[in-house]
């Protein structure tokens, strides 16, 4: 039976205390609709600000890569440390358990292999599939001054536009040409681009002299790549330092799945991305973790 004293004059209305707007934590994404601003608060954790992304899509393009030769046994059991998870559909439904935590970043554009020019990308995605399969955000490759460059930024606004109809975020992931100078002028030029071409968030590489300059005059997050497999100190550096000026967590893969040690290296991270803490000390961690392993 209906309780009716619920619906008696006696409610707490609070009429003297103005109502909140609650803002939004992550830079330049106030102004977004709820949908997106729920999935990027999947990638980025609201209390830290920052990710940890694990990027294993590397197959898209090169095959087996080393280490991921077996995704079901190297990268499965690093899953409950990742914020989110960066990889090809393909991957997604054949080898990772859907009660994964996760949120899902889908590698959107492919096309050519190792073998042939790089650049020259196609969306690889419909956007039905990728709200089909819970996708936070769709990954598109960016070749600014590579060969095919105007087609993988029309890539990019494609999927922004598609993206934006779903609430689905949009990460353009920088890509640089063999033959191109990865420095701060450069990634300056390639990351405001994609965000004033409306990527909600950024992927690229850290570059030690002026990486502050490139994360400050990009109006949406920035996240590095790890990129080559470093000693496990020097990738811990390149995270903290890149934290420290300005970015907004990392999306790397070869650092942590040709670690020696992947979860210690994965807590590592987590503890300079989301903990604050500096290389030394999450040096200090991995070697504890490993040791205990
Ligand atoms: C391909 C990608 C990869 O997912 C990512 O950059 C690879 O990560 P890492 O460089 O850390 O191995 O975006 O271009």
């Amino acid at each position: 039976m209906a309780d009716l004293d619920g619906v008696k004059d006696s409610k707490e209305f609070h009429t003297g205390v103005p109502q909140q707007a609650a803002d939004f934590f992550l830079k330049g994404s106030s102004h977004y609709d709820w949908g997106l601003k729920n999935r990027l608060s999947r990638i980025f954790d609201p209390q830290s600000g920052n990710t940890v992304m694990l990027a294993f899509d590397h197959g898209y393009f090169q095959g087996p890569t080393t280490g991921l030769e077996r995704i079901d046994l190297s990268i499965v059991p690093l899953i409950p440390w990742a914020d989110t998870l960066m990889l090809t559909r393909g991957v997604l439904r054949s080898l990772i358990p859907p009660a994964s935590r996760p949120s899902i970043v889908l590698r959107a554009s492919g096309g050519p292999s190792i073998l042939k020019e790089l650049s020259n990308e196609e969306i690889a995605l419909d956007i039905e599939d990728a709200v089909r399969l819970n996708a936070a955000a769709l990954a598109v490759q960016v070749f600014v001054g590579g060969e095919h460059e105007t087609k993988s930024i029309h890539n990019l606004t494609r999927l922004v536009d598609q993206g934006l109809r779903y609430g689905i975020a949009t990460l353009a992931v920088t890509a640089v040409g063999k033959d191109m100078v990865r420095d701060a002028k450069y990634f300056r030029l390639a990351t405001r681009i994609c965000a004033e071409l409306g990527a909600q968030y950024v992927k690229t590489y850290y570059v030690e002299e002026g990486f502050e300059t490139v994360t400050s005059c990009c109006p949406v997050p920035i996240v590095i790549a790890g990129g080559k497999k470093l000693p496990e100190l020097d990738a811990l550096t390149m995270a903290y330092n890149a934290i420290q000026r300005g970015a907004n967590g990392g999306d790397m893969g070869r650092n942590i799945f040709q670690s020696d040690a992947p979860i210690a290296m994965l807590q590592a991270v987590r503890a300079i991305v989301h903990g604050g803490e500096t290389a030394a000390r999450a040096f200090e961690m991995y070697n504890t973790l490993k040791n205990e392993a």
